[in-house]
């Protein structure tokens, strides 16, 4: 039995993080083994990669560079954690998958299909079963982002309104266009209603 594969994906600040953790608890209490890691990163050479993404200065990537390290850093996760999880049976929830790649890079100059090749070269185009957009009104997001990172936000969080606007756009017209894969999920609210409905996104899944 091949286990479920399960991105979480959405702006700064809409509580993916504390999400995945408490998808995870919910899923292993139905039963289901859950593997959970994070993008950039998730296996020893990703994290190393993380390491040059996230540190430094916004301008010190190129856009294109930028995209050939994300797809870098996936190719090693999707190979050393993610495939052998699933061949093992289990679920894998992974904070962040390719769509952050589309919403991010992708508002840089590099377009959808550049993307998506270098994703089918470098992870022989492994989509998840299920993504879950968490939403939030826009900037509501960034609030809740500037008060976890007390001013010292990452390369990417550091950017302006109007990037993260673009993200959220990216992001809705990704579900908008796959709706079989991709579900959007209000993230508003207590963290108890919001993990609910991720699990109401995730009920044909299940066992
Ligand atoms: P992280 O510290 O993991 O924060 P969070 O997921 O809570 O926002 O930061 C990851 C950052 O990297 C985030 O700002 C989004 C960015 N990113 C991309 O630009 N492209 C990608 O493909 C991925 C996976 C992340």
């Amino acid at each position: 039995m091949i286990g479920q594969f399960i991105s979480l994906e959405g702006g700064e600040g809409v509580g993916k993080s504390t999400q995945t953790a408490r998808l995870a608890t919910a899923l292993e209490a139905r039963g289901v083994h859950v593997l959970v890691t994070r993008e950039p990163g998730g296996s020893e050479g990703a994290e190393a990669i993380r390491g040059l993404l996230m540190q430094g200065e916004v301008t010190r990537w190129s856009p294109h560079t930028e995209a050939l390290l994300f797809a870098a850093a996936r190719a090693d996760h999707v190979e050393k954690r993610i495939r052998p999880a699933l061949e093992a049976g289990q679920w894998v929830l992974c904070d962040r998958y390719i769509d952050s790649t589309r919403a991010y890079q992708g508002g840089q100059g590099i377009d959808d299909a550049a993307i998506l090749a270098l994703h089918g070269f470098g992870s022989k185009g492994l989509l998840p079963d299920r993504t879950l957009l968490l939403t939030l009104p826009q900037g509501a997001g960034e609030e809740r982002a500037l008060v976890r990172d007390q001013g010292v936000a990452d390369r990417f969080g550091a950017r302006g309104r109007d990037f993260h606007a673009q993200v959220a756009a990216a992001f809705d017209r990704i579900a908008a266009a796959e709706g079989d894969r991709v579900r959007a999920v209000d993230a508003s609210g207590a963290p108890e209603a919001v993990t609910d409905r991720l699990m109401e996104a995730l009920a044909d899944l299940l066992p």
